[in-house]
């Protein structure tokens, strides 16, 4: 029973942290106070790297958030390409 009570809980958090998730600001740099909505916006928009540090002024202080900035490009970029390969439905 506790079990139970244990795996109901678990789930009930995973699913209010799921629901609330699109109202959690991250941010990706706190010397800018850029938010990954504001980099993934303008990734969606173009942007590389270069552009980011230019147009947002991440990486451009103390430099801690240039990895996620990166990682951030990489995933956009590889879900491009896997978009790329799936056929197209007539
Ligand atoms: S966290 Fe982005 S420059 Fe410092």
């Amino acid at each position: 029973m506790a079990m139970l009570l244990i795996i109901h809980l678990i789930y009930t958090t995973i699913r209010l942290i799921d629901k609330f998730n699109g109202f959690i600001t991250m941010y990706v740099c706190l010397c800018k106070g850029i938010t990954e909505r504001q980099v993934q916006q303008a990734i969606d928009d173009g942007a590389d790297y270069k552009a980011l540090r230019e147009e947002l002024g991440v990486a451009s202080d103390c430099g801690q958030c240039g990895n996620t900035c990166k990682q951030m490009l990489k995933a956009s970029q590889e879900c491009a390409f896997y978009d790329a390969q799936v056929p197209q439905v007539a």
